[in-house]
């Protein structure tokens, strides 16, 4: 499944309670369609004076429901017969009056109604607040919150920042792409739940003077979509960033160095308070030795200058090296030119770690989708080309396993 279609074959009812943020509301259901989701949109009395179900319906292609007496509903029980084909309901925004109305199990319009109706086991109820700070910080709210979430419910942010009331706090519906991705991750399986996982990612930039470097292509895609996925999966992720201009994924806590000495820098502390380390980076194995204080000029004799070079530290290596008890399960990665699953398994020996991921760097740097082979002293296994995402998947499934194993 490309990443592009997260959501391909899911059927979400997306429900709208009174708020601002209803013209939000509008983005999400082109994001979930776009990731391939079939949308039906619900809303209540209150939502019709924020955005119109003229638009609604527009976006989402099908006939909004807004009353429970809706008589174009197959068997007039339209509470009963929306959820039923529904793999999650959606509500964004989920104003402070409509989580207290799921607090006490009220049912006084269709959105709540179809809430309470929902089969608990297979109809999962995930909840995008939004509303003024004060509402959210409210013990009320708080309190409705809290029985919501015990009741089953998921809670999506609320994020913090500008507010309509022009206030600046927490209680603002997530962004349309962040919830969809939350969405995407909701329905990822928590291989991970309550482990830890460290990544590096991206190139190093090895300064020569104030302001030149040496650097690669490395795009740090890969190292960004493990992360993803990891998270995805339930994980604490940490993300040690070389110099990408990448958004950091949902939820997971990032950490951006330049050079390969920084890294390590970052990476060491970390390592230990991880259980798995997945260096991604395309670390420059060499640099500058010494770095110039100003900028290197011509000196008009056509000589270019001569640059010495030291080796930079092996951070895969020296994690891996890390005391039992100390020392998280070490995946590296390995871009070749060439004998690529031969060149791995030297690496597997040569870093003392027990999984490589070998893929052919031309083949890789910079684009969205890769293919590669998972080296381990037990065998091989060829993860077929694919976007990143999926890969980095499938990849943190088979780490998953190896953690179950031992
Ligand atoms: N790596 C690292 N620190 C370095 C160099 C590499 O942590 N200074 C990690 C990379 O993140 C990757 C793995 O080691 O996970 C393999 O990197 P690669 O550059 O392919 O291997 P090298 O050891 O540099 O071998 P060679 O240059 O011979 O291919």
């Amino acid at each position: 499944m490309s990443q592009a279609l997260a959501l391909q074959g899911r059927h979400l009812v997306l429900g709208l309670s009174g708020g601002v943020a209803c013209y939000k509301a509008a983005e999400l259901v082109r994001e979930l369609g776009r990731a391939g989701a079939t949308v039906q949109v619900v809303m209540t009395e209150a939502a019709q004076q924020f955005i119109t179900p003229v638009t609604m319906q527009a976006l989402s292609g099908r006939r909004v429901v807004t009353d429970q007496w809706d008589a174009g509903v197959a068997n007039n029980m339209a509470h009963i017969e929306l959820s039923r084909e529904a793999d999650a309901i959606v509500v964004a925004p989920a104003s402070a009056d409509f989580i207290a109305q799921l607090a006490q199990g009220r049912a006084g319009e269709l959105l709540p109604l179809l809430c309470l109706a929902r089969p608990l086991e297979r109809c999962p109820l995930l909840l995008a607040p939004a509303m003024n700070r004060e509402m959210w910080a409210h013990p009320a709210t708080q309190r409705n919150v809290a029985q919501a979430v015990a009741d089953g419910a998921v809670l999506l942010g609320p994020g913090s920042g500008d507010q309509a009331c022009g206030e600046v706090g927490d209680g603002r519906m997530l962004e349309p792409a962040d919830l969809c991705e939350d969405i995407v991750a909701f329905f990822q399986p928590k291989r991970l739940a309550g482990r830890s996982v460290l990544v590096t990612a991206g190139p190093t930039f090895e300064a020569m003077d104030p302001v030149r470097g040496i650097t690669n292509h490395s795009s740090g895609k890969m190292g960004f979509a493990i992360a993803r996925a990891a998270a995805e999966a339930g994980a604490r992720v940490t993300l040690v960033a070389g110099p990408v201009h990448l958004p950091t994924p949902r939820g997971v806590a990032r950490i951006d160095v330049t050079s390969a000495r920084d890294m390590l820098a970052a990476v060491l502390p970390q390592a230990p308070r991880h259980e798995v380390f997945v260096a991604t980076a395309a670390v420059a194995d060499w640099r500058p030795a010494d770095v110039a204080e100003h900028k290197m000029k011509k000196d008009g004799s056509g000589r270019p200058p001569r640059i010495e070079f030291a080796e930079n530290p092996d951070i895969l290596a020296t994690v891996a090296r890390l005391p039992a008890g100390q020392r998280p399960f070490c995946v590296g990665f390995a871009a070749e030119s060439r004998d690529m699953v031969q060149h791995a398994r030297e690496k597997l020996a040569r870093k003392g770690v027990p999984m490589i991921v070998a893929n052919l760097g031309p083949a890789t740097f910079g684009r969205d989708d890769n293919e590669c082979v998972i080296v381990e002293s037990g065998g091989d296994t060829t993860l077929p080309r694919a976007d990143k995402l999926t890969l980095a998947r499938a990849l943190v499934a088979h780490i998953a396993d190896r953690l179950n194993a031992a």
